[in-house]
């Protein structure tokens, strides 16, 4: 059984008709939106917000009735994967480029459910480069400023050519080492001037559904994870 549907099957079943949801992106929010676009099919009644062009276009193709970020005030839940997460729900994203997008979602939303496969549990994160989207015009400004928080950076390609993300930015995947204090760097990475978003998303996830090779579905609920 593959251990991302596990968790995506998992966390559909949060979803209940008239609920609006934040989609993710990714190979793990995949097959969440695939199992949501069966269950739609079947007569659930529900609205989406897709985190990237990618997920938009799955979930047209599924016959998910999608809606603007700008008709929407509230999202009752997201279910989207990660990059990498630790033992208090903290999280990387960004590994596909879509984290400006998944954080608003998530920020926006009651319930913020992360789905992973048991590869993703770390005792700390940073072992996976950090994504974070900088505007294009400052490139080289906005880069030099990311490097004084004491990190290697590199610009994210794909065949040679910048990643541009689907606001037009640039991804930057900054290596820090173990990150001892994801809240702080958090901080530190936005304030600074030409970066958009950063992949941290500290303490904002409701529950983290790990799936695992053994055919087990594991679910770590928040006020769990802090005691
Ligand atoms: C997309 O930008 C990311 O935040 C993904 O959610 C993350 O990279 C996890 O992706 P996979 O589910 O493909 O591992």
């Amino acid at each position: 059984m593959n251990p991302k549907k596990l968790a995506a099957d998992k966390a559909i079943e949060y979803v209940t008709d008239g609920m609006i949801v934040g989609l993710g992106t990714g190979s793990t929010a995949y097959w969440a939106i695939e199992a949501l676009a069966k269950r739609v099919r079947e007569g659930l009644n529900i609205r989406a917000v897709a985190s990237s062009n990618h997920s938009e276009q799955l979930a047209k193709q599924g016959g998910i009735p999608l809606v603007p970020f700008s008709d929407i005030e509230l999202i009752d839940v997201t279910i989207d994967g990660a990059d990498e997460v630790d033992s208090q729900l903290n999280l990387i994203k960004g590994g596909g480029g879509a984290l400006l997008r998944e954080k608003i979602l998530a920020a926006n939303s009651k319930t913020f459910i992360v789905i992973v496969d048991e590869s993703k549990k770390v005792e700390h994160l940073g072992r996976f480069p950090l994504p974070v989207e900088i505007v294009p015009f400052a490139e080289s400004l906005t880069i030099r400023q990311i490097q004084q928080l004491d990190c290697i950076t590199t610009i994210r390609t794909v065949e040679g050519k910048p990643f541009v993300t689907d606001n037009g930015n640039l991804i930057v995947d900054c290596e820090f080492g173990k990150i001892l204090d994801p809240i702080e760097l958090h901080k530190q990475l936005n304030l600074l001037p030409g970066v958009v978003e950063n992949g941290l998303f500290p303490s904002m996830a409701s529950k983290v559904i790990v799936g695992h090779l053994d055919g087990s579905v594991e679910l770590i609920d928040s006020a769990d994870s802090m005691n």
